[in-house]
């Protein structure tokens, strides 16, 4: 009996393992998430793990969480100054004290353990550490709120994944002009710099910048999020200049100075829509391309790369001479900064929430701006789900469609998926807790995400979902509620309650992906006619 126990669990393995693709193809387990899009070749739920050290995560940032504004020598960021203007933000809402994650560190903890989660991807502001954006002014009180959360987050065995920039620009580092001016990149790293000194031993991912691409085209053409600049076309290409030089900057830093002892991976994190030809001519094609060059390759182009995509050197140089311009509005980086900024990042970070149609549409050369340069015009098919978000339509096929592209045009890239998520809209008081849209986003997400990795193979190493709790959603205030957990910003202790989102994707998270069909089976005891069939032919070797 005992040598036959072994055996018996060794046998099942390798009977199991062999048979797996034909117990799934021959029991009828075909699952759609969304009823809307059920292309049985396309959307038809595929069952499978992702490789053992694949990482999970959930994310948040920290002026949408931390609150504790003017608390311990923390200096104003852009987001303070913005959000207490009125009439910036729906019902003139802010972070002030948001989820009040400064004083929550075991709060939030509890909750992530829940999850199951192996990372957790928060962001350090950068004013909470340097309150005038400078190292001649270190705020000690800054670096232990991030010591202990970090050292709490280790205790509880799950790893930080850290953001140097979530958008909350120090203040003073504004009053220089902030992102158009070139200065910061040198701010950034020696902030970077210091990070690394104070945090690497036990950080071992590092994000440089968040979405970079918002902050410029919103912050500064758009001028909805801080510091609220409306420069149609100009200031924006400048902003992203300085971005990408400062990324790269504190990518060597890490790289020479750090890694060596810290061992870590740095990369960035880019927002990356899809963009579906809204036919099949050429043009639209072209334009859907340009759709997706001008959100992810602006910067995904002169790291992986080198330099700007030639599209939009192109029609950035076309409209700013149609404009009577002598030369481009996209500033041009001199060999050595391509040389500079090329290969830096280990990994590429993805955010996917949506997907938009495309076609072409050449524009008049006035008004000037950003989507004027892009000669396309994108919008969202009717037919796609609706959220309680307008711009967010759930799209899960565009999200591998995007893994491909970046597959496709970087040479397979590590991918980590570094916020994925939908929201419901409400005012806080109707607690909305049995969100079956989430449960359908980041199911059919997922879903796709394994398609991708099994597939086609793209190189994807992490998923994380966006975002642990409600929290400040820049524009909509607390309106917008990405969260697993409800938190209501009224409610002054700030509870977080789980929806009905938690068990489902905690549960992915313990299945590494989907059990196939006869690992359900057996999990839940429910044994069909293979499962009675293995269990018979363990008691046979059982009598021995
Ligand atoms: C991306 C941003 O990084 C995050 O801050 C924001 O809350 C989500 N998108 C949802 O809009």
């Amino acid at each position: 009996m005992m040598i036959w126990l072994p055996l018996h669990f060794f046998t099942i393995a390798i009977l199991t393992s062999g048979l797996k693709l034909t117990m799934a193809d021959t029991l009828n387990y075909d699952k759609f998430v969304y009823s809307e899009f059920n292309d049985p070749e396309r959307d038809q739920l595929l069952y499978g793990h992702f490789p053992d050290n694949f990482t999970w995560a959930v994310a948040t940032a920290s002026y949408q969480v931390e609150g504790a504004w003017n608390e311990d020598g923390k200096g104003l960021s852009i987001w303070d100054t913005f959000t207490h203007q009125p009439n910036h933000i729906y019902k003139n809402h802010n972070g002030d004290v948001a989820c009040d994650s400064y004083h929550k560190i075991a709060e939030d903890i509890d909750i992530l353990k829940d999850l199951g989660v192996t990372h957790y991807r928060f962001s350090l502001s950068w004013p909470r550490i340097l309150p005038d954006g400078t190292v001649d002014n270190i705020n000690n009180a800054g670096i232990d709120y991030y010591n202990r959360l970090i050292d709490a987050l280790i205790a509880a065995n799950i790893q930080p994944m850290v953001t140097l920039y979530h958008w909350d620009l120090p203040q003073s580092l504004q009053d220089i002009g902030g992102w158009s001016n070139d200065i910061l990149a040198v701010y950034f790293n020696l902030y970077a710099e210091l990070c690394f000194e104070k945090f690497g031993d036990r950080v071992k991912t590092w994000i440089t910048l968040n979405e970079p691409y918002i902050a410029a085209r919103m912050g500064h053409e758009m001028g909805v999020h801080a510091p609220g600049l409306r420069h149609q076309g100009t200031t924006i290409y400048r902003v992203g200049h300085t971005m990408l030089k400062a990324h790269a900057k504190a990518w060597h830093s890490y790289n020479t100075i750090y890694r060596p002892d810290q061992k870590g991976s740095i990369g960035i994190t880019l927002v990356g829509f899809w963009g579906e030809p809204a036919s099949d001519s050429d043009e639209d094609r072209a334009a859907a391309d340009r759709y997706v060059q001008f959100m992810l390759g602006w910067f995904a182009h002169p790291i992986f790369i080198g330099d700007y995509p030639d599209v939009m050197k192109e029609q950035i140089l076309k409209k700013s001479r149609a404009q009577g311009l002598t030369s481009s509005r996209l500033p041009s980086f001199t060999e050595e900064e391509i040389n500079l900024i090329r290969g830096t990042s280990d990994f590429i970070g993805l955010n996917y929430y949506t997907t938009q149609l495309v076609r072409h549409a050449e524009t008049e050369t006035l008004p000037v701006g950003f989507l004027e340069d892009q000669d396309q015009v994108a919008w969202y098919n009717e037919s796609w789900p609706k959220t309680g978000v307008p711009w967010l339509r759930p799209v899960p096929w565009g999200f591998r469609k995007i893994m491909n592209w970046i597959k496709m045009n970087y040479d397979n890239p590590p991918i980590i998926i570094t916020e994925n998520g939908v929201a419901e809209f409400s005012d806080g008081k109707e607690q909305l807790l049995n969100d079956t849209w989430r449960i359908q986003y980041i199911t059919s997400h997922v879903n796709e995400m394994l398609k991708a990795h099994h597939k086609d193979g793209v190189d994807v190493r992490g998923y994380t979902a966006w975002s642990l709790t409600d929290s400040f959603e820049w524009t909509a205030g607390y309106a917008y509620r990405f969260g697993l957990y409800y938190m209501n910003a009224d409610d002054p202790i700030r509870k977080r309650i789980p929806k009905a989102s938690v068990d489902s994707f905690s549960e992915i998270i313990r299945n590494n992906g989907f059990l196939l069909p006869y690992e359900q089976e057996i999990k839940m005891g429910a044994m069909g006619t293979f499962g009675k069939w293995i269990q018979s032919f363990s008691q046979v070797f059982r009598k021995g």
